[in-house]
């Protein structure tokens, strides 16, 4: 348990790293210690990424980035920030413009209009905004690093089997496509006329590039880290089993578990702890020696739990120290 530092001296071509784990136990405070880090101290360009519509990482990075682009907030250090619901309604506006060339329509017909509205509020719409900006930015390739921090939901590790459906998903329609232009050249050849160029199926196939480029990369364990992030108590631990499970079933390794809030022990030693601190203490020890017997191999590093929220550069800064070179034993 030597911090996140060694993880990577040990895995030199990591490019990608998550943090996943039940809700509000510090995804984005590692997220963005680690991008802050990596930048300031390691000189890499990094990007951190969020797709949280409570902009937690303006909240924590203390600027507006929410829906702004790429900000470079330190040298190296760039923050995106995704307003999902707006790239989910440009999406929509784009795929009614494409309807309207392709069919050269002045006026969408109800019927479609409605369907694409519908299709927009299913909350796989919304998963499947992020992937795909991920997976663009990730296709520029103009990062050394970058730092997803990942919404509550599921344990992250979802996003990955969702990566395969889609894939699936895209090949399905593209063989479809496929076989439908066999038929048209046919029937254009029979005619005596060319064939137009499948304007479709050349999309298809670049956003089937782009996905299956993303989704080997996010299975490829000596680019991609997954890290579960976990506090002392009863519910991360079981949540913790169960990702732990999850990502065996999906064939994938999870590089290690954060251990967070962590209460130093010495606390119990000076008598003007007090008392509510100390029960704290007390329960907290039984969980750590659970946490131990059961992730024990996979612990990578154990953040103390400070006396404030974690914000600003100053506070990342400490957190940062912890995370990657970690020195509480448990
Ligand atoms: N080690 C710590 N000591 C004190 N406070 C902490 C620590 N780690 C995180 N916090 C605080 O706990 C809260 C939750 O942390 P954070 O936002 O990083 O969790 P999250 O897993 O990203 O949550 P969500 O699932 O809602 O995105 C925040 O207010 C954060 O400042
Ligand atoms: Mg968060």
């Amino acid at each position: 348990m030597t911090g996140l530092l060694e993880y990577f001296e040990k895995n030199p071509e990591t490019s990608v790293v998550i943090f996943a784990g039940k809700g509000g136990l510090g995804k984005t405070t590692c997220s963005a210690a680690l991008s802050y880090y990596m930048a300031t101290v390691q000189q890499r360009r990094v990007l951190c990424f969020s797709t949280d519509p409570q902009a937690s990482l303006s909240d924590i990075f203390e600027r507006d980035l929410f829906g702004k682009g790429e900000i470079e907030i330190v040298p190296n250090l760039f923050v995106v920030e995704i307003d999902a619901d707006k790239r989910i309604k440009e999406y929509q506006e784009e795929v009614k413009r494409k309807i309207l060339d392709m069919y050269k329509l002045d006026k969408l017909p109800e019927e479609v209009e409605e369907y694409i509205e519908s299709a927009s509020a299913e909350p796989a719409m919304y998963e499947s905004a992020t992937y795909d900006a991920m997976a663009e930015l990730v296709a520029r390739g103009e990062y050394d690093l970058y730092v997803f921090d990942m919404p509550p939901f599921g344990h992250g590790v979802r996003m990955v089997a969702m990566a395969e459906i889609l894939a699936k998903w895209v090949d399905k329609i593209t063989e479809a496509r496929e076989e439908a232009r066999k038929y048209e050249a046919v029937a254009a050849t029979l005619r005596g006329k060319r064939v137009e160029e499948d304007e479709l199926l050349k999309e298809l196939l670049e956003i089937k590039k782009k996905m299956s480029f993303f989704t080997e990369l996010l299975t490829d364990s000596r680019k991609t880290a997954f890290f579960m992030v976990l506090v002392p108590e009863k519910m991360a631990i079981l949540d913790t089993e169960r990702a732990l499970e999850m990502f065996e079933a999906l064939g994938i390794r999870m590089s290690g578990v954060v251990v967070n809030q962590v209460y130093p022990r010495e606390l119990l030693d000076d008598p003007k702890t007090p008392e509510f601190l100390r029960n704290k203490v007390v329960s907290q020890q039984k969980y750590l020696e659970e946490i131990k017997e059961k992730f024990g191999k996979y612990i990578v590093a154990v953040i103390p739990a400070f006396d404030r929220e974690p914000k600003g550069f100053e506070m990342l800064k400490l957190v940062s120290e912890h995370l990657m070179k970690s020195r509480i034993e448990l």
